[in-house]
């Protein structure tokens, strides 16, 4: 029996060596090097191609190296009834919050600014943005953790989910009808959403008129969360002050694409939470061991909700 490792844009060979620390890991094999396909009863993918995850007749379980599974949800030839399982964990969440802290810190306190002041020698001071709340759509384990770190550092804060919840200090706003609500007094934008077929776009026109002008948005969610021309023309009619996106719906970003050259857009290239290796590795170990013993799996995801 043997793991193959299945990753695009990250490296299989730093994961195999985590995988291979632990004394108890089996045979790893790092695709397209299989070997004799029936040994394969897991495999750890990361943007995987539609189709590869079919030639597998022993396959057992399918572990996403990341939080998102929606690349594998949307493989039309995923094999049924195999389980999936998603990295979740605390260095994942801290990282995001300590990201998200950082974006609005950057963006309240001008210092990416100040470099382009300081490019052409120019001394010249701005106030701080006096905004301080905050709306989170989405608060399962990234925004929850995201949520706490805000109101740690005295910002308010809203959240938006499917469904109500309880977070200390944290105004929960839930379901369809009360999206647009929960953004409209928010000076940031926050969108941790799981991507699902219905929060596909929803960073939308009708999203962003409902938001208070010259609101900030940060998308570390997903690529396809944003309608990409709406959040253009929202920053050209000036609905929105900026934005800062470290998910686009094609990665690495086109050469060619608007976003890069505007001036009101910060790109960073999907890093706002890094998959730790070493947690990566030990996480899908103790998964796969629990499925040889038959006890039931940590982070099994429910294709229904899609995360
Ligand atoms: C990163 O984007 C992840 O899903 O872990």
């Amino acid at each position: 029996m043997a793991i193959l490792i299945i990753l695009n844009q990250a490296d299989p060979y730093l994961l195999e060596k985590n995988l291979k620390s632990h004394p108890d890991c089996p045979e790893v094999r790092i695709y397209p090097d299989v070997g004799n396909p029936d040994d394969i009863d897991c495999v750890i993918v990361w943007k995987h191609q539609d189709g590869v995850l079919n030639d597998y007749p022993n396959l057992k379980l399918i572990a996403s190296y990341g939080a998102g599974v929606e690349n594998i949800l949307s493989d039309p030839s995923l094999p049924a009834g195999v389980p999936i399982t998603r990295f979740v964990d605390n260095t994942l969440s801290d990282q995001m919050a300590e990201f998200v802290l950082g974006a609005i810190l950057n963006h309240r306190l001008h210092l990416t600014r100040y470099r382009e002041f300081q490019a052409a020698s120019r001394w010249y001071c701005l106030d701080f943005i006096k905004g301080r709340t905050v709306t989170i759509l989405g608060l399962g384990e990234l925004g929850s953790a995201t949520a706490r770190l805000l109101t740690q550092n005295g910002y308010e804060v809203n959240g938006w989910s499917r469904s109500e919840k309880n977070i200390d200090g944290v105004k929960s706003y839930f379901g369809e009808e009360q999206l647009k609500r929960s953004v409209n007094e928010a000076d940031y934008v926050v969108c941790l959403l799981p991507l699902t077929p219905s929060t596909k776009h929803i960073l939308n026109n009708d999203l962003f008129d409902a938001m208070k002008k010259g609101s900030y948005l940060i998308n570390v969610g997903r690529g396809d969360h944003l309608a990409e021309n709406d959040l253009l023309d929202a920053l050209h009619h000036e609905t929105l002050s900026g934005a800062l996106l470290d998910v686009f719906s094609t990665e690495p970003l086109p050469q060619d694409h608007p976003f890069w050259r505007h001036p009101k857009i910060h790109i960073t290239p999907h890093i706002s939470s890094p998959t730790d290796k070493a947690q990566v590795a030990r996480q899908i170990l103790d998964n796969y061991a629990r499925l040889m013993s038959g006890k039931p799996l940590l982070n099994q995801v429910d294709p229904k909700r899609a995360y």
